[in-house]
């Protein structure tokens, strides 16, 4: 069961509108429950980060006045076109001259569309890199950049220092990057989208505070000389939701210090576990005391796979039992949206709590 706090949400979108200079848009592939997506509106966040077709069309079939931006350098024909053509699309990522061209193919007046030429950033920083598999190198760029601007597109450039970044400075890293490259292409940038990437306070990591990461960025784009000229535009995804979900399991079986839960890494737990996230985790029993002691316990999911175990020990009253629940906290991104249905143990139901 997901237990989602819109109040929180909303707070934590104001709070980014408030502090990031420019614009926020909402990385819909963290969390695409329309409830989540309800609560980035309602704290402010009308444009948002589109990854496919699927979610340009979730975007535009619920908020007429949205803008979605196309940021996955990599896309298919049909769904270059039927953004562009069927639900009026006008911003695109690209990293390559290939997928440049898929672009130039299916638009019909590049005037009205910006390309957002995505560069590469080092790696480190961030629990996920993100530029072995995304990101031009300089050289590229500046040349992708002359094509876009003898194309006739509006020109733009972005990045994504890695997901769940805790160095503010890989953003001026990053920035660096792209003083570099717009000083050797020579042509105009009409935006700038410093990407998601922003963190979660999860209970192992050390974190500098979200003010931090925006002085860096704030900082960073003065060094490279880019005023009021250009768009900023930011993409956070985890920063904004994942404080908004916690995801309440129920407990199969005790074998003992092994507890066999409902919800696993093939469940909820998919992408926490990949990253070795540590999740707050309390029991919740419905009838009687809880003891008072706590131990380490392993973990596994529901289904019949040996692998569907949580990375982690977690540390749980002594006596808990089969029928208590565990509920775990910071589970808003990358939770449900990575849910699948193996050995059809896939649950997504929501409910709406109201504890902030
Ligand atoms: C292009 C892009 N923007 C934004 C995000 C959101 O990143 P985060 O959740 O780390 O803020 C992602 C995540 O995969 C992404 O690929």
């Amino acid at each position: 069961v997901y237990c989602l706090r819109k109040k929180r949400i909303q707070r934590n979108a104001r709070h980014f509108i408030n502090n990031f200079p420019g614009k926020v848009l909402y990385a819909v592939k963290c969390n695409p429950h329309p409830w989540v997506l309800d609560a980035c509106h309602v704290g402010g966040i009308s444009d948002f980060d589109v990854a496919s077709l699927e979610e340009v069309k979730l975007i535009r079939e619920r908020y007429n006045n949205s803008t979605p931006y196309f940021q996955h350098p990599v896309k298919s024909r049909s769904a270059i076109r039927n953004s562009y053509r069927l639900h009026g699309v006008r911003h695109f990522a690209v990293d390559h001259l290939s997928e440049l061209s898929k672009v130039v193919d299916e638009v019909d007046d590049t005037r009205g569309v910006t390309v957002y030429v995505r560069l590469a950033t080092p790696p480190g920083g961030a629990s996920e890199h993100f530029s072995d598999k995304f990101g031009a190198s300089i050289d590229e760029a500046v040349s992708l950049l002359n094509r876009v601007r003898n194309t006739g597109f509006k020109c733009a450039l972005s990045f994504h220092v890695g997901s769940q970044c805790y160095d503010p400075c890989s953003y001026q890293t990053a920035l660096s990057v792209v003083g570099k490259t717009i000083s050797r292409a020579r042509v105009p940038i009409t935006a700038l989208d410093v990407g998601g990437g922003f963190p979660a306070s999860y209970p192992n990591m050390a974190l500098p505070p979200l003010a931090d990461f925006m002085k860096a960025i704030v900082e960073g784009v003065a060094a490279i000389g880019l005023g009021h000229e250009i768009t900023l535009l930011c993409e956070p995804g985890r920063a904004l939701v994942a404080d908004g979900v916690s995801v309440v399991t129920k407990v199969y079986l005790r074998k003992g210090e092994r507890l066999y839960i409902n919800d696993g890494i093939f469940g909820s737990f998919a992408e926490s576990s990949f990253n070795q996230f540590q999740l707050p985790a309390r029991l919740v029993r419905l009838d009687g005391p809880i003891g008072n002691g706590l131990k380490p316990f392993t973990v596994f999911g529901p289904t019949c796979d040996s692998n569907d175990q949580l990375p982690q020990p977690v540390c749980l009253p002594e006596d808990i039992c089969e029928g208590d629940w565990i509920e775990f906290s910071l589970l808003g991104a990358y939770s449900n949206a990575l849910n699948t249905n193996f050995n059809g143990f896939r649950g997504c139901m929501f409910v709406d709590i109201d504890d902030t």
